[in-house]
């Protein structure tokens, strides 16, 4: 059985008070779900604040990138160690606005998901299509490539532990979220290249999310499809009642 996985991803908003206030008032009304993976991921600077304000509570935290190499003259980078070192479980990889503003490639994400696991990091791989790409017809061929190029060196054994995340680029922050039914088409086929380029039947137990508009008013319908397991959530995580609220959704109530 697939775990549910709710994520927020807080990208390049809030101070560490904020970020810590955040997290403590989400902690406390969530507190009684139990079957669902509640993850944060709130900017570096506020990575050591909020892991200590969320220890021991059923949220855990992640970090938005990381460098592949574990140390080393990358003025400005984080590594590996570092995030495991302040606590971090998971760290959110290859997103489309590291891919577009920062110009990251699939090799690049492909070598920071191998480090992340070399550490002991679970990554959540992000893909997805640009309006573009969409409008071509190329949303398959451009997402079957990320998924391939991210997993290329990965064994069977890591595939449970990944995490993937189907974002469309049209859908991030434009309040036009994809469909239920499109987003799990496309997640049965993440799975399906997951498998075809790793080997096995280990995809069947990778958890795939949609992210991209993801609010209360409408995480029902992507956590209601077979296919999808959760959501990365980015400005609705922002506000400690709309992210809780999208997690009670998740965890069939209220
Ligand atoms: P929004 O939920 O703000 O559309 O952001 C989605 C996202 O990019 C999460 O990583």
């Amino acid at each position: 059985m697939r775990i549910p996985f709710i994520a927020g991803n807080w990208k390049m908003h809030k101070t560490v008070r904020e970020a810590v206030e955040t997290a403590t008032a989400l902690k406390t009304v969530v507190a009684a779900v139990e079957i669902v993976d509640i993850v944060l991921c709130p900017p570096f600077t506020a990575l050591g604040d909020v892991g200590r304000a969320i220890a021991g509570s059923n949220l855990e935290l992640g970090a938005q990138d990381m460098h592949w190499e574990p140390q080393g003259a990358y003025t400005g980078e984080i590594s590996g160690p570092m995030l495991w070192e302040l606590g971090c479980t998971y760290v959110i990889l290859g997103h489309s606005e590291r891919r577009h503003h920062f110009h990251e490639t699939d090799d690049e994400v492909a070598r920071k998901v191998q480090a992340a696991f070399a550490q002991e990091l679970l990554p959540i791989l992000c893909v997805g299509e640009t309006l573009e790409e969409r409008d071509a017809g190329r949303t398959e061929d451009v997402i079957e490539r990320q998924v391939r190029a991210a997993v290329a060196e990965l064994d069977a054994v890591a595939l449970p532990r990944l995490v993937v995340a189907y974002e469309p680029v049209w859908a991030i922050g434009t309040g036009r979220s994809a469909t239920g039914g499109e987003a799990n088409r496309v997640s049965a086929l993440i799975r399906q290249w997951l498998g075809q380029a790793v080997g096995g039947p280990s995809a069947d137990e990778t958890r795939v999310l949609y992210g991209g508009s993801v609010t209360p008013e409408n995480i029902a319908e992507f956590i209601g499809q077979p296919e999808i397991d959760g959501a990365l959530v980015g400005g609705a995580s922002l506000n400690s009642e709309a992210f809780a609220a999208i997690v009670l959704a998740a965890a069939g109530g209220p």
